[in-house]
């Protein structure tokens, strides 16, 4: 047989095992894995290379408005280009209302702003911030029945937040839909009475951004999320969660039979709140939310990653530059309170894992393919057209060098923002190639992929979603 490509002599590795063999491809798709496959148009060498499924990035912010003068940094072209450069093949950005506003036109306003411009394949989970009727009744079940099969409530956030009613009236929508909820749980109320506090005390420098909601708002917005999805008796993706007590409470719940499930990301694996002190305005640099934390926290999200507390390892990449048109956009307010939170992150996610997870022994290669890939398609409803290497599935592959040794910087970034807060941070291991549906993207480590290739994917509902009581 004659295939399209054959990737040889490479090391395959899936979620559940690890073998030497080629991969066929035809068509777009995974045709064969066996020895000494027969002739390609294309045969790519790949001995001593791996050969993994291609990251999936299920927690990315893209083109988001963002503030008044704030510009996010990356558009759906250099978003999904550091997304490949990254061994990413597929991500899931949000399509995000803001008050007053229609799903439906929201959604057709991202595909505007997605579609012909993407490197890598798309699709998009709403983010829900004006529970209206018309949403709750209309909107969103005939947009779940249409392939938008997540959402993201915020439990803090101007003009984000919901009250307790709304995430309930949100989580009965899942329930009958079949969708997933994602939370984002910090207690609201409480980041507003420190802000101000901190603020009355001169206390503004970006720093202080840690000190506005500590490990307590996001374990107490924790618990509460997860009582209203019991109440509800509705799954829950709680995500990007940064500390130890809020782990804690998910793995409780877990334990207790509910289908509570956790995400973590790299800024709560290698930064500090330390990192948030830098000189002048440099700390706001790091600003995110929940804010990085400390050595403990750190060793707290690795054992929600070995324990499987956490399924999901994200980046949460939501990248402003560093200038007037990003982090110092807010001019002349010089408090935290206007420095707008996140940070890049999706072309570091996978090299920051695979170093201090793989390389360094804390996770196999196989729970790496799992926490970067199959876990994220599994959840959102992609598997196993995505997120594996099987006859069958889309080839969207990721070759890695798994000894090559790299300092990460700015300098070898493809995305919009200016800086990486992951700048100086040594790593071995690193994605040299990328394949989506084929065809390679990055081969290499240089951009052979066309704008406009990566396509959208409508979504099955999530198999983890279905309710306990079912
Ligand atoms: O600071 C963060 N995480 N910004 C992105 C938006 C969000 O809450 O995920
Ligand atoms: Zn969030
Ligand atoms: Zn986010």
């Amino acid at each position: 047989m004659t295939f399209d490509t054959i990737i040889r002599g490479g090391t395959v590795a899936t979620a559940s095992d690890t073998f030497q063999c080629d991969v066929g491809i035809s068509g777009g798709r995974i045709a064969a894995l066996g020895e000494n496959l027969g002739g390609a148009k294309d045969i790519v060498d790949a001995r001593e290379r791996l050969v993994l499924p291609g990251g999936i990035d299920s927690h990315v912010h893209i083109a988001q408005p963002s503030g008044p003068g704030i510009v996010m940094a990356d558009d759906f072209a250099s978003g999904t280009r550091s997304a490949a450069f990254g061994g990413n093949t597929m991500v899931l950005p949000f399509a995000m209302q803001q008050k007053g506003e229609s799903l439906r036109e929201v959604v057709k306003a991202y595909h505007t702003k997605a579609d012909g411009h993407c490197y890598v394949d798309v699709s998009f989970h709403l983010i829900i911030a004006d529970a209206t009727d018309r949403v709750l009744g209309q909107e969103l079940p005939a947009l779940v029945n249409d392939g938008y099969t997540s959402f993201k409530v915020f439990m803090t956030y101007e003009g984000l937040a919901l009250s307790d009613l709304e995430l309930l009236n949100v989580m009965s929508v899942a329930r009958e839909t079949g969708a997933l909820v994602m939370v984002h749980a910090e207690n609201y109320d409480t980041i507003r009475f420190l802000t101000d506090r901190l603020e009355r005390a001169g206390k503004t420098a970006p720093h202080y951004h840690a000190a506005s909601r500590p490990i307590p708002v996001e374990r107490e917005a924790t618990h509460r999320a997860i009582s209203l999805s019991e109440i509800v008796d509705v799954p829950i993706m709680i995500v990007h969660v940064s500390n130890r007590e809020a782990m804690e409470e998910i793995r409780r719940a877990q334990q207790r039979g509910l289908k509570i499930y956790g995400e973590t990301c790299p800024q709560y694996l290698v930064l500090t709140a330390k990192d948030l002190e830098g000189l002048n305005m440099e700390g706001a640099k790091y600003v995110c939310s929940p804010p990085p934390r400390d050595h403990a926290s750190q060793q707290a999200c690795w054992e929600g990653l070995q324990q499987r507390v956490f399924s999901l390892f994200s980046s949460d990449h939501c990248p402003f530059r560093y200038d007037e048109k990003g982090k110092l956009a807010p001019k002349g307010r010089t408090s935290f309170r206007w420095v707008p939170n996140g940070i890049p992150g999706v072309e570091t996610r996978l090299p920051i894992l695979f170093s201090e997870g793989v390389s360094k022994r804390r996770i196999s290669l196989n729970e790496f393919v799992a926490l970067s890939a199959t876990n994220h398609a599994r959840t959102y409803g992609l598997y196993p057209k995505k997120g594996t290497i099987a006859v069958g599935a889309d080839a969207d592959i990721a070759i890695w060098d798994p000894n090559r040794e790299l300092t990460i910087s700015q300098s070898l970034m493809h995305g919009g923002s200016d800086y990486t807060p992951y700048e100086g941070i040594k790593v071995k291991g690193w994605p040299v190639s990328t394949m989506v549906r084929g065809k390679f993207v990055v081969r290499d480590g240089e951009l052979v992929g066309q704008e406009g290739a990566g396509e959208y994917v409508s979504r099955e509902k999530s198999p983890l979603a279905k309710p306990r009581e079912a």
